[in-house]
């Protein structure tokens, strides 16, 4: 590959490398490292989200462990990646997480309304809002530093209407809208002073503290773009449903994993794959990192230490155990999977290693396994240990100092212990059958949506 081709000539080449193309590799080899990082459906880049994986890696764990019409289970959704990649290649997908953010994105990637039904819903929208006379931006002076009036008076539009009614009760629509919109609320310009995001320009992976960006806005006395939320939304749609759709409607669940994993929605022995990462100690606080989509889904002042929001989500969210409490959470998550995986069932469970400032990495992975293995009925089937370069790995950017992550992630493969399947290494399958229009078709369909608004 030369280094003038583009995305689309990487996403859609046929014959796999066989070599690392990201300097990162496996305990198994260069296995997802040989493929562009950009592989995966378009619905994948909805919205960027800490600690998440890419979807060649779940990819990889569903093709070598599950068969279409199966069930794959991600009792930590996050950005919902393994719940849209099992839907497209045709498993039923269930998807879990307790917060908000990634509960909204997990849902619109498991059962997402057709790319006409979005589309008129958002003119309707955009109907309701030209007639009204909305004003009412009653919003803090963190949130009000990030937009253009005209712009935030149509965010708080849109939002009020989403907050009128209770988040699990949401249409596919509102969940789309919600997602896409999350997925532009902050980012950079480009280089003309334009941006498909709503914001000052500022990181789209992160939020830095409310105080960080005041102090940034000042300094670099950054202006902001009046934004139309509208167009920008049809464009981001545009983008997102680049890809074909096929797959069934799968469901995503908004409760603590532990007791989903325990409760009703899952019958014992019904789950033929979990592709999941848990928490890993205290390397990402998936609230602070998200402060402004989660200010638009209802959590106001997560980004303050003393903040409802913030109080609210530490309170519910596992991220900030000590080895000793994470050990007792992640014992209850592998039992619940014990009780939910079908006979021969599999369970994929990604766990970085860490390191506190100043001290050595710890395998946390291989130690917790070591810890817990006797209270299962599981057996390790294989460990794949995956090296990145330190540079791709976002909580190093960020430079977090408590419980850092490290270069390194490890993939606990787990199942029954009297489970006699024999996985044979199946090649993987690296085409993507919905990306059959093929780049020009997508492409011209984003140059139609562009003319029009
Ligand atoms: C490492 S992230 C998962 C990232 C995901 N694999 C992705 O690609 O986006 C861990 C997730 O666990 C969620 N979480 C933390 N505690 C939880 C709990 N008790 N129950 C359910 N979800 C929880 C967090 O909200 C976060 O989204």
């Amino acid at each position: 590959m030369t280094n003038s081709s583009t995305w689309s000539e990487e996403s859609f080449f046929e014959t796999p490398e066989r070599d690392s193309i990201d300097g990162g590799t496996t305990s198994s080899g260069a296995l997802w490292h040989s493929i562009s990082p950009r592989w995966g459906h378009s619905m994948h880049t909805m919205c960027s989200y800490q600690g998440m994986f890419p979807a060649k890696v779940a990819h990889y764990f569903i093709q070598r462990y599950s068969k279409p019409g199966e069930l794959v289970l991600d009792p930590f959704s996050g950005r919902g990646t393994t719940g849209l990649q099992a839907r497209v290649e045709g498993r039923r997908a269930v998807s879990n997480d307790l917060s908000p953010l990634a509960y909204v994105l997990s849902r619109a990637k498991v059962a997402p309304p057709t790319w006409h039904a979005i589309g008129r819903f958002i003119d309707d929208l955009e109907k309701r809002y030209r007639k009204s006379s909305f004003t009412d931006m009653d919003v803090t002076d963190d949130i009000r530093m990030l937009y253009h009036d005209n712009t935030l008076r149509q965010i708080c539009f849109i939002r009020e209407g989403l907050l009128s009614k209770e988040i699990t009760t949401w249409s596919q629509d509102e969940f789309m809208l919600a997602g896409a919109l999350a997925g532009i609320m902050h980012g950079a310009w480009r280089r003309d002073d334009t941006s498909q995001y709503l914001s000052i320009s500022m990181p789209n992976t992160f939020s830095m503290s409310p105080t960080y960006v005041k102090k940034f806005i000042e300094e670099n006395s950054l202006k902001k773009l009046d934004q139309d939320v509208f167009a920008c939304l049809r464009d981001k749609m545009a983008r997102l449903y680049l890809d074909a759709n096929p797959g069934p409607e799968g469901d995503a669940y908004h409760v603590d994993a532990a007791s989903f994993l325990a409760g009703e929605a899952l019958k014992p022995g019904s789950v033929d794959l979990i592709v999941t990462s848990p928490p890993y100690l205290q390397v990402v606080n998936y609230g602070t990192a998200n402060w402004i989509r989660l200010w638009l889904l209802g959590l106001d002042g997560v980004g303050r230490d003393q903040g409802v929001g913030r109080k609210k989500l530490d309170a519910a969210l596992d991220h900030r155990h000590t080895f000793g409490s994470y050990q007792e959470f992640m014992l209850r998550t592998v039992l619940g999977a014990q009780r939910v995986l079908k006979p021969g069932g599999v369970g994929v469970f990604i766990i970085g290693d860490v390191a506190a400032p100043g001290k050595d990495a710890r395998p946390l992975a291989a130690q917790l396994w070591n810890e817990i293995a006797d209270r299962t009925d599981l057996r390790l089937m294989d460990m794949v240990e995956d090296e990145l370069p330190v540079q791709n790995k976002v909580s190093r950017i960020w430079g977090e100092t408590k419980g850092q992550a490290t270069n390194r992630d490890c993939a606990l493969v787990l199942t029954h212990k009297n489970a006699s399947a024999s996985f044979e290494r199946a090649e993987i399958d690296w085409d993507e059958p919905y990306k059959d229009g093929g780049p020009d078709a997508a492409h011209d369909r984003l140059r139609r949506v562009r003319l029009t608004t």
